[in-house]
């Protein structure tokens, strides 16, 4: 099946019953040869693992999750642990992944799932949405793959495979553009339909020019040297090795301005990272009390 063949059709008669069959069969003929089976995460339907391997894959790329994935779920192996762990013991099993305000949202939304949803996590996305840390893309993600929900969506890869099928070269490509055809191609089983476009999508990556450049939403990520997020990443490392850290000293071993140390590191704290100790000290938050313990006391 030619590419311009499926543009030059969708141009001329739109969506069609065999239009979506030739879709279809083509997407599934990729992911039966070239599909990427041996992914932890889709091995198991259990909500827990699903959300937390979504959230992982919501910014790192899968040979770093494949490797971070298994060993979170070992030390943190349902909502229940995740919600009783200590910060210092999460951020640590989180360290390599980058953006680590994801695992505090994790975090809270597990407590959030233990306390107000009783251990269950919802099938409804629009739900999904409202919990810490979930966008519209992963309420969807995780509904197609805990429960295989017939869910619409767009996220990056998906984007990239309907951009590349079925819109010319030059054309700029707005998402409003895209979910009738998302809608139009889902089939019965919405998980390993979503797996295969997901796929799909990276191995276009590397085999045309980015088809997302001609997205009205495309964006890339910041390079990490010399960004914020590279030093925040640095400090979060001290502050797990030693449990308290001035910003003025990283900032000389970092060899970074003073200043832009202490802002990222103020920041951080009211992020929930660490905690202020005094003008010039900051510490990881400890166990945290709660009302039970506190009353103890
Ligand atoms: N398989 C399951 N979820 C995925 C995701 N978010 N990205 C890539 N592959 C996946």
């Amino acid at each position: 099946m030619l590419v311009s063949d499926l543009r030059t059709r969708y141009r001329d008669e739109g969506i069609t019953p065999s239009l979506a069959a030739d879709f279809q069969q083509h997407v599934t003929a990729f992911y039966e040869a070239k599909g990427r089976h041996d992914m932890e995460w889709r091995h198991t339907t259990d909500p827990y693992k699903i959300v937390v391997s979504e959230v992982m894959l919501q910014q790192t790329q899968v040979p770093r999750v494949a490797v971070i994935y298994p060993k979170f779920i070992e030390r943190f192996p349902d909502f229940a642990a995740l919600a009783a762990a200590e910060q210092a013991d999460l951020l640590a099993a989180w360290q390599g992944m980058g953006y680590n305000r994801r695992a505090l949202n994790l975090q809270k939304l597990a407590g959030i799932i233990v306390d107000e949803y009783n251990g269950t996590v919802p099938h409804d996305p629009a739900v999904l949405a409202t919990l810490p840390g979930i966008g519209p893309a992963t309420s969807c993600s995780i509904a197609a793959f805990a429960f295989n929900r017939p869910v619409v969506f767009i996220e990056t890869n998906i984007r990239r495979v309907f951009i590349h099928y079925f819109f010319d070269d030059d054309k700029i490509v707005d998402d409003s553009e895209l979910l009738p055809l998302v809608a139009a191609m889902l089939p019965e089983n919405s998980r390993e339909w979503y797996w295969a476009l997901m796929d799909l999508g990276t191995a276009l990556k590397s085999s045309v020019k980015n088809p997302n450049q001609r997205s009205r939403h495309y964006t890339k990520q910041n390079t990490f040297e010399g960004s914020d997020r590279k030093i925040r990443g640095s400090v979060l490392k001290k502050m797990l090795e030693q449990k308290r850290g001035s910003p003025d000293v990283f900032a000389k071993e970092m060899n970074e301005e003073p200043a832009r140390v202490r802002g990222i590191m103020e920041k951080m704290a009211g992020e929930g990272f660490f905690v202020r100790e005094s003008e010039t000290y900051y510490r990881v938050s400890g166990p945290q009390l709660d009302e039970r313990d506190a009353r103890q006391e």
